[in-house]
């Protein structure tokens, strides 16, 4: 691999820990001011600090995000569908020039496997891979879900090998049962996204049991940033991911941070 490639990927995932949290707030680019993004940079600011690197478009990077900060960004290039059309028809939105001028550390794209647009996006896929290759960019692909199919690990162990094989260097999907058999047959990679929102000990749950069957962390939107405390529960993810904490651990924590946020609030 490029010494580019993996100079950027380790800024992505930590080498001290082989882990990441990514915070995704890019649900914009096709589903509009997403509930608890309303305003992105009120919802970003606060989670900065503790976030490994932020998924997001370049019009939220730009707006929302200060230029001074030094957190590592994997720009989502791909959209151009809405949530009102068919989701698949997604094609390449943000020039390769674009993505090295806004210094990130790595570009994020969906795939569609199984949908009306599979072959489009796949093929998406490869040309990014390609102008990252030339570059020093690592991609990032997204194993999108279409409403026809089900989340299963037979299903999602082919849309991540799929993306492995066409030169993703990291891939995001979700979480099911038997998720060692989606993560075993795929050679780069892996994080999570974590889907709606969940209580919030559930999604830490489901950290854990992603983490403990071999994904390298999570990249997490709505269980974060939809929290009643979206600080406490991004330390609460960290400390599964980065510092094998129990559930009932991380747990302890959140509600502790919580309740320390809570009371500095209504002082
Ligand atoms: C859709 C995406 C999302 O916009 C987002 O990143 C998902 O994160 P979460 O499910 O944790 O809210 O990638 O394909």
């Amino acid at each position: 691999m490029d010494w580019g490639i993996k100079n950027r990927l380790s800024r992505i995932i930590r080498p001290d820990t082989g882990r990441t949290v990514m915070l995704a707030v890019d649900h914009g680019y096709f589903q509009g001011p997403t509930t608890g993004l309303e305003s992105p940079r009120k919802t970003i600011t606060p989670l900065i600090p503790y976030a490994d690197c932020l998924m997001l478009t370049r019009g939220v990077l730009r707006t929302s995000v200060d230029a001074s900060c030094d957190v590592p960004i994997v720009l989502r290039v791909s959209g151009g569908t809405s949530i009102l059309k068919e989701l698949s028809n997604e094609g390449i939105t943000t020039s390769i020039e674009e993505a090295i001028r806004l210094n990130a550390a790595g570009m994020a794209l969906s795939i569609f496997v199984g949908s009306e647009y599979e072959r489009q996006t796949l093929l998406n896929l490869s040309r990014l891979v390609n102008m990252g290759e030339r570059y020093g960019i690592p991609v990032l692909a997204v194993t999108a879900v279409g409403r026809e199919m089900t989340r299963d690990a037979r299903y999602l162990a082919l849309a991540c090998r799929i993306a492995a094989e066409l030169g993703a260097h990291l891939v995001k999907t979700y979480y099911c049962e038997g998720f060692q058999e989606v993560v075993g047959g795929c050679p780069v990679p892996v994080v999570i996204a974590g889907g709606k929102k969940l209580p919030e000990r559930d999604a830490l749950q489901l950290a854990y049991d992603a983490v403990h069957a071999g994904a390298v962390g999570v990249d997490m939107g709505r269980n974060i940033f939809q929290s009643d405390s979206p600080v406490a529960m991004i330390r609460a993810v960290r400390s599964i991911v980065h510092e094998d904490a129990t559930v009932d651990k991380a747990y302890d924590l959140y509600c502790k941070a919580k309740d320390k946020a809570d009371k500095k609030a209504s002082t």
